[in-house]
Formats: C-alpha cells, structure tokens, sequence
C-alpha cells in the first residue's frame, strides 16, 4: 500500500468514527432504567425526530405545511389497504360523509349480536390514519378478540382544519353507527357500545363522551368509555408528569404544546410563554376564574406531589388566552368540565404511563370522575412511554405495547 492510501484509509476511518459518533449522539437520549426495550425506544424517537426535523426543512423551503410533509412520511411508510382474514372483515366506507374504517369479527360462539366500539387514533389532531398498520392491527385485534364491530374514525387533521371542526366529524360518525337500523345492519348490541381513544384521540373521545351524556337522547347509549394516555387540559405545562417527562421520547413537552397550538390555529410564538404556564397566570381573569372552581393540583395524591413545585406566574401574558380562549373550552380540555356533567358519564377505563408528561392529566381526571360517582379503573404501567400501545408488530414492537394492549381488551372483554 502506497502513502497516499495510508493517508486515505485513515482519512476514512476518522471520517466514520466521527459519523458514528454523530449517529450516536443523535440517537442517544438518557432514559429512565426501568423504561421498556430502552434501545429500540432511543431508534424509535430518533426515526421520528428525523421526521420531524426533515418536514421542518420542507416547510423551511415552502415546499409544505410541516404537519401534511410529516403526515406524509408516516402515512406512506404504514398505510394497509383494506383486507380481510378469516377471522375480521375490514371495510373503507362512510357513515354521514365522514371516512371509517370498519373491522367486523366474526363470531366463534353463536352469539347472535355483537359489541360496538366507536375509536379515535391518535397523533396531536394532526397525524395517523385509521388505515395505518399500527391502527388497522390495534382494531383488527379488537375486532377479533371481542367479536365486536369497531369503527374507527377517519377525522379531518390539522392543518386541513382544526378545533372543534375534529370533533363535529366524531359526532356525525358516531350518531349515524348509533342509529338502531345500523346497529342491526352490523349486529350490534345497543347495549353494549363503548368509545375510546388514544393520546388526541382519547381527548376528543373524553370530549365526545361528555358531549353525548349532557344530550338527553344519546345519553344512555354509551355503556363504556375507554380512554388511553388522554390528553385532557392545556392549563398547566408543569404537572409534575410535564416536568419529569419534559424531554421524554416520541412527545417531549415542547411538542405537546406545538399540537395544542396548531390544533386551536394559534401562534408557535406562545411556546415559551407557555413553557412556563404564562397562559395562565393570576392575572389572566379567564384562568383565575377557574382556579377558582377547580384547584387541579389538589387532584393528584400526596406520592406525586411529595417534592413538587408547582409553577405559578402572578403576571404572564394576558394576550395567549385572549387570542385563543379555546385552551380553556371544556371541548378542548375535557379535564375542567363541571361535576354536573362528570356524573353523567358511563363506567371508564383511564391507561396511564409513567414516563409520559401526560400521565397526570390522566391521573387527575380519574381522581375527578371518582369524586362525582364515576365507576373507574385506572391501568398506570411503570415502565411505559406515551404511544406505546400502539407498538406491537416487528420491528417496533415492545414488550410494554403488547402488555398495556392485552390488558385494555382484557377490560373491554369483562365490562363491554
Ligand atoms: C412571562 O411573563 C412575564 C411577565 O409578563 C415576562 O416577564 C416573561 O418574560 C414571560 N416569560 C416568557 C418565557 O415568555
Ligand atoms: C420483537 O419481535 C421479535 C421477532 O418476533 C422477537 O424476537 C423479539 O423478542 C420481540 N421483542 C420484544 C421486545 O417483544
């Protein structure tokens, strides 16, 4: 070997050490010890941040809105058409001109009716489909499993539209499935229909769900509600959840509040205002006056709170909530509705995670549902990140997927 190719394959070497390490930095995030499959979950947030940072750079060069350019890459990497196994029969239709996906199981006792299930994916109000393959599987499986009918909602996303107009698609959807002549053309038990959700999609099942108990003539006709790692307010960025999880993987805070603001078509430039809670501050007449009706910290028990700082501005920025009252609608926050309201609402199922900043949403909306006389069970798992019920399938399945999964059928089994 002559000199020069010495000096080039050093050259090489030095150049992919550093590319390595590059690689490794980007990937590496610290992650609490007891946290499911660490490394697949570092890829896995990596894989999505890249996402990120490259529909940032295609809206950067006025190619697209960030959100369609993400949407996009995941809709392209996951989309299922339409199929069907011996044991679930998947159909794209409309119910009132609103897009579903419907997954029918087929019975294995001759039982003759089966159980409904109305599910919202999630993804900030603006990504995911109901036709993504981690979706279709979750409904196939359910579908399956439960020998129920699900139809899962394909809603309008952020940037196409935003609050309410997400939950106007919902409402439609799910009243004409209740209609009694569509139950019968699905086999469904009136009895037993439930609704449920996951991240955004358990916001807007919590505001739907809330919706229908205050409406005399849909009232009794949700027996369940299902609500997976729900987003439920937008007062306080500083749970004790947002601030231990606040770079956590898949939905570190900064991100959570950028889903808020595009779903209520405001400005990102309120992000580091409301980073530190200036959105409500005592001087923000709308956010005192509820505090006054529900000190929501006094929700969360004493194991949470034990070493907690809550963060109170006694002067913010009185122009966030003026310029979108919608972060205090109770459409929007379902966690601040009255208890008037609460006590209307059907058995529940509330999945928390521990790693996840909006692990205390959950936990506080429990603790209120219990207090107006709401049969509740609360499913938290020590070792889960918020998403992960989603992640079941090779290459990212983790064990903690599978395990929130199999334990949110188990209850729909024994109580739908
Ligand atoms: C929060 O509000 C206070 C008072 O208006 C202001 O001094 C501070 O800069 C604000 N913080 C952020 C991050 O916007
Ligand atoms: C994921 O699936 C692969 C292939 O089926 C399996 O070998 C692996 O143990 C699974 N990992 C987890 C965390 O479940």
């Amino acid at each position: 070997m002559g000199q020069l190719s010495h000096t080039r394959l050093r050259c090489f070497c030095v150049v992919s050490t550093a590319l390595v390490a590059l690689l490794a930095y980007y990937v590496y995030i610290p992650l609490p010890a007891n946290i499911s499959d660490p490394w697949k979950l570092m890829l896995l947030d990596a894989t999505f941040r890249s996402a990120q940072q490259l529909s940032q750079l295609i809206q950067y060069v006025g190619l697209s809105h960030h959100l369609i350019a993400l949407n996009f890459i995941i809709v392209s990497f996951g989309k299922k058409s339409a199929w069907s196994s011996p044991n679930v029969q998947i159909t794209d239709t409309n119910f009132d001109g609103v897009e579903v996906r419907v997954f029918e199981g087929f019975p294995k006792a001759k039982e003759p009716l089966k159980s409904g299930i109305v599910y919202i994916h999630g993804g900030g109000w603006a990504l995911a489909s109901a036709r993504i393959s981690y979706y279709d599987e979750l409904c196939s499986k359910m579908a399956e499993e439960l020998n129920a009918v699900i139809v899962s909602i394909e809603y309008r996303l952020v940037p196409k539209v935003h609050f309410p107009e997400q939950l106007y698609d919902l409402d439609r959807a799910t009243k004409y499935f209740l209609q009694p002549q569509i139950l019968e053309k699905y086999s469904v038990d009136p009895e037993r229909i439930a609704i449920s959700g996951d991240s955004a999609g358990g916001n807007l099942a919590a505001a739907l769900g809330q919706q229908f108990c205050k409406d005399e003539s849909f009232r009794n006709k949700i027996k369940l509600q299902a609500l997976i790692y729900p987003v439920l307010q937008a007062l306080d960025f500083n749970t004790p959840s947002y601030q231990q999880n606040m770079n956590s993987p898949i939905l570190p805070r900064h991100v959570m509040i950028r889903y808020w603001i595009d779903y209520l078509k405001g400005n990102q430039d309120f992000v580091p205002a409301m980073v530190v809670n200036n959105h409500t501050s005592l001087d923000v007449e709308h956010a005192a006056t509820l505090r006054s009706r529900l000190n929501w910290l006094s929700l969360l028990p004493a194991s949470i709170t034990k070493d907690y700082k809550p963060v109170m501005q006694t002067v913010g920025n009185t122009r966030i909530v003026q310029e979108l009252p919608q972060l205090l609608d109770v459409r929007s926050a379902p966690l601040i509705a009255d208890q008037e309201v609460l006590q209307n609402l059907p058995k529940t199922y509330i999945l928390t995670c521990e790693h996840d900043v909006l692990r205390d949403d959950g936990i506080m909306y429990v603790k209120r549902l219990e207090s107006a006389g709401v049969d509740v069970t609360h499913d938290h798992f020590e070792d889960a990140f918020h998403g992960c019920m989603i992640f079941t399938s090779w290459p990212t399945n983790f064990s903690v997927g599978i395990r929130t999964r199999d334990s949110y059928i188990k209850w729909l089994k024994q109580n739908l």
